[in-house]
């Protein structure tokens, strides 16, 4: 037995004297298969126990046990010492936090939406408040309450995408000028941005989901100066002075009168011709807008004798057009960073 002592001893401090002349830890490995691995030496000799008489079996594989043990912790030893030094160096490493970082792309708000956000500052200054409503609406508020009855013909004008029943997703933000009168009493001074949604064969001209902003004042001696007053600051402040902004006459059913809002076409700059953009005629329409019908003035309950009002409802991404000088409405939603990032 003390054969076979010696002989462990032996290879224990083989095995120290190698594992102390690793450079790498990756040699370790080779030290540990050499050892203890399937082959090893170690495993080798107690592979030797079963030829041993059994009386001395016991002791034998005691002793080996405990040099398996005392060599396996002499091997996490200095496995532990590889790793602390190399995490060492990596903290002596010298960083040079003055070394310009690789910029990250900087991302920016949609054309779209700032165009909704310049409207509503410029309507916010001038005390008006800023109202959002659902986009799935019942036909009372999209056409009953705004004086347009079943089977009135203006109906077919708002091309919609019809839900059950009696439900539509809104082809218009006017709703919200019921839903607000009905529940506030004049004075009221409302803008009201949101999406839209129409059946219309998509153009340059012409998105199947596009955003309105809609505009509400009603109060005692409102007209029509102050409708076109505000609508031309507007036009002012979100396109410069130089562009010019036309108001036509039109239909509605919940404004009388009703005007059309054009300005100048941004592709022919008001050349017309053969321009595809505006169809010749060197405009293009931005929205509706008119004096509230007082049909609608009745229905959430205010007397037309007493109030007056003017509303509108502008499209957003016409607004885009003509202030980015873009000739192509689709250009807003076919995601290409190339074409946004000249808007930031
Ligand atoms: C209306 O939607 C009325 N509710 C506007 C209004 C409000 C009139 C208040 C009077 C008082 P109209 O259908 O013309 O009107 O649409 C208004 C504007 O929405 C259009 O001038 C256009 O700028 C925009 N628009 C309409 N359909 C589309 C579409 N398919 N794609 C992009 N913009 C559109």
């Amino acid at each position: 037995m003390s054969e076979l002592a010696s002989t462990l001893e032996d290879l224990r401090r083989r095995f120290q004297a190698e594992l102390d002349a690793c450079s790498e830890e990756r040699s370790l490995d080779a030290a540990r298969v050499a050892y203890l691995g399937r082959n090893g030496e170690v495993t080798q000799l107690r592979r030797a126990i079963g030829t041993l008489p059994p009386a001395e079996r016991p002791t034998a594989g005691k002793v080996i046990n405990d040099a398996v043990e005392a060599m396996e912790a002499t091997l996490a030893d200095v496995r532990a010492r590889f790793e602390s030094r190399a995490f060492e160096s990596d903290l002596a490493q010298s960083i040079d936090v003055t070394f310009p970082a690789i910029p990250s792309p900087r991302g920016s708000i949609n054309p779209v939406r700032r165009i909704v956000e310049d409207t509503c500052a410029y309507f916010r200054r001038h005390g008006f408040a800023v109202v959002i409503g659902p986009e799935v609406e019942p036909d009372y508020y999209n056409f009953d309450a705004l004086n347009i009855p079943r089977d009135h013909p203006a109906r077919e004008g708002f091309d919609s995408f019809w839900l059950s029943g009696s439900l539509l997703l809104r082809p218009h933000t006017s709703p919200l000028q019921i839903r607000t009168m009905q529940e506030h009493r004049p004075p009221i001074a409302i803008v009201a941005p949101g999406k839209c949604f129409r059946r219309d064969a998509v153009d340059a001209r012409h998105l199947f989901a596009f955003h309105q902003i809609e505009g509400l004042l009603v109060a005692e001696g409102i007209h029509f100066g102050h409708l076109k007053g505000m609508l031309t600051g507007m036009c002012r402040e979100l396109f410069g002075p130089a562009q010019s902004v036309r108001f036509r006459p039109s239909f509605f059913p919940f404004t009388e009168p009703s005007a059309e809002v054009d300005t100048t076409c941004p592709k022919c700059k008001g050349g017309g011709g053969s321009c595809g953009m505006c169809g010749g005629s060197g405009w293009i329409e931005l929205g509706g807008a008119g004096m509230v019908h007082p049909n609608v003035l009745r229905e959430v309950g205010y007397d037309p004798d007493v109030y007056s009002g003017w509303a509108f409802g502008f499209g957003v991404e016409r607004l885009g057009l003509t202030r980015y000088e873009i000739d192509d409405i689709r250009r807003f939603v076919n995601g290409d960073p190339d074409f946004l990032e000249q808007l930031q």
